[in-house]
């Protein structure tokens, strides 16, 4: 017979599992997280700025956190003609620099000693060959070798399929001894077609279980902390419908511009760069069903089913403003036609609003705005979820502006917090209303820990978990909504707004909403 367990009591085969006491009294088991599996992760444009700013920063955030096994290497691979040394000495460097913690030497040392570096031409069998033979070489002191590997595809898009195609003729795909799985950036596509395309050509060559299509946006904590709000909470479900919510905004706005990716954007354009993934995952997330469970496959079976719920959208400026920066000469700020590596009379928008509506029985006739942007007066990501007025009887004398519909602010950047807004009583001997705000600020509660936002789905795709990856219905689904507008946008001149280079966007975005006797919430409010 076994005894009851005690706090503290911990299970002889797992030192990860131990008993403790529920704020509630009660006795449970906890378990902490586990670490990855052995693997080797195989970074494809392992000399460029996605790999200095965000991978190996967030490879060197899981070893803090103890999540990366003993038995992880990376081999990266670049154009650039480089030694293992010359790179270990550049992330060393990259690391103090982009690092979102301060650096620690011996943490450094253990993740620098796990590089080699492999100067490569894409293109090239031999290469692969040269890689197939690298990841065969034991890297232990055991002679051991990670038996499982992660290829990570942080290369231009028109790569992505011959990469895959040349790693599955050198036998680096097939499953056997370990698993092997591929990690493939966006953007997923240009549109619907190649974005199929792609699909197609992936599913000859991969199970859809071995192919991890990213979006950064998932990995952020508020973004993921969504669906821990909305299910975890009983008090928010019950009003998270048509009856209670007037509309939802969501914003993500950016101070940047372009930058040094004119050639890459002037093709790509704020639809297709933000909106068909970033804007449209948010969307899902806000608007989803409860999944049946949190197995990846249920989860994104509730995220597809909000975007084909969408309703086609509209060459209309009451549904859609599209606009593009202009100088600003307070500010000294160029126009995004004299940015380097964009056309001189480039039609591409850098801001994008939209109203949508998602055709079922929790959200109909409830309009979702969407707007992103660069080179915005703030770089603010929010959700807004307005609630529908309360009756004004009782309030007859007090003007009806000042009486104001409650709003639920999701911040996700640039600090992640949770508010909510409601009328309180001002106080005085007269009946005055004042709105007030109640806040959960994540780093009061939780500590800042400044993250890159792909440790979270670094370390998902080492243990398995698709859940905040893309299935192909789901990049198919974001696709054909903005197709049709896509192709519409090439083929006329519809119109392109202007706005002010640190404004808020065109005038036409306000009255998107205006028209509707509505107006965008102030990020940061
Ligand atoms: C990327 C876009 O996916 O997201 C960029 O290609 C954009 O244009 C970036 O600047 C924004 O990400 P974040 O995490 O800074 O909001």
């Amino acid at each position: 017979m076994s005894s009851a367990p005690r706090v503290g009591d911990v299970k002889p085969d797992a030192i990860v599992e131990r008993t403790v006491q529920t704020p509630c009294g009660e006795l449970a088991v906890e378990r902490p997280v586990r670490v990855a599996d052995a693997a080797t992760m195989v970074i494809f444009g392992a000399t460029g700025d996605l790999a200095k700013r965000k991978l190996l920063p967030a490879l060197y955030n899981l070893n803090g956190d103890r999540l990366l096994p003993e038995g992880f290497a990376v081999v990266a691979l670049g154009r650039d003609a480089m030694t293992t040394d010359t790179y270990r000495e550049k992330v060393s460097r990259d690391l103090q620099e982009f690092g979102t913690v301060t650096t620690e030497r011996l943490k450094c040392e253990w993740l620098e000693s796990r590089l080699s570096y492999l100067p490569s031409n894409f293109d090239d069998p031999a290469a692969y060959e040269r890689l197939r033979e690298t990841l065969a070489a034991p890297i232990a002191a055991d002679g051991g070798r990670p038996p499982n590997y992660l290829f990570y595809l942080a290369t231009p898009p028109l790569l992505f399929g011959p990469i895959v195609e040349r790693l599955s003729a050198a036998g680096l795909l097939a499953e056997g001894r370990g698993w092997r799985r591929v990690i493939i950036e966006k953007p997923f596509g240009h549109d619907l077609d190649s974005a199929r395309a792609l699909n197609r050509r992936l599913a000859g060559l991969l199970t859809e279980h071995q192919i991890y299509r990213i979006d950064h946006y998932l990995g952020k904590e508020t973004v993921q902390n969504i669906m821990a709000f909305r299910f975890a909470n009983g008090i928010f479900e019950p009003i998270w419908n048509r009856r209670y919510i007037d509309h939802v905004q969501i914003t993500v706005a950016e101070t940047v511009g372009v930058e040094q990716r004119g050639s890459y954007y002037d093709r790509a354009g704020a639809m297709r760069d933000m909106v068909q993934n970033h804007l449209f995952q948010l969307l899902a997330l806000t608007a989803m069903e409860p999944p049946i469970s949190f197995e990846a496959d249920a989860v994104r079976d509730e995220r597809v089913k909000v975007l084909r719920a969408i309703q086609p959208l509209r060459l209309s400026d009451a549904a859609l403003v599209r606009a593009q920066y202009d100088a600003n000469a307070a500010t000294n700020a160029r126009a995004y036609r004299d940015e380097p590596e964009v056309a001189p009379d480039s039609r591409t928008e850098t801001f994008v609003a939209l109203r949508l509506l998602v055709d079922n029985w929790r959200w109909a006739d409830v309009p979702f705005y969407l707007r992103t942007g660069k080179r915005l007066a703030a770089r603010a990501t929010e959700i807004v979820i307005h609630f529908k007025r309360a009756p004004l009887v009782l309030f007859r004398d007090t003007p009806v502006e000042c009486l104001q519909p409650n709003q639920l602010v999701l911040r996700i950047q640039p600090n992640e917090c949770i508010a909510l807004r409601f009328e309180a009583k001002v106080p005085g001997p007269r009946v005055r209303l004042g709105t007030v705000k109640m806040d959960f600020d994540y780093a009061d509660y939780f500590g800042a820990a400044p993250r890159t936002g792909y440790e979270t789905l670094l370390y998902d795709a080492m243990t398995g978990d698709s859940t905040l990856f893309h299935r192909a219905d789901i990049v198919e689904a974001g696709w054909a909504i903005v197709d049709p507008i896509l192709r519409a946008w090439a083929e006329t001149a519809d119109r392109l707004h202007t706005y002010a280079s640190g404004s808020w966007g065109p005038p036409a975005a306000d009255a998107l909403l205006a028209r509707e006797g509505r107006a965008w919430q102030p990020p940061g409010m």
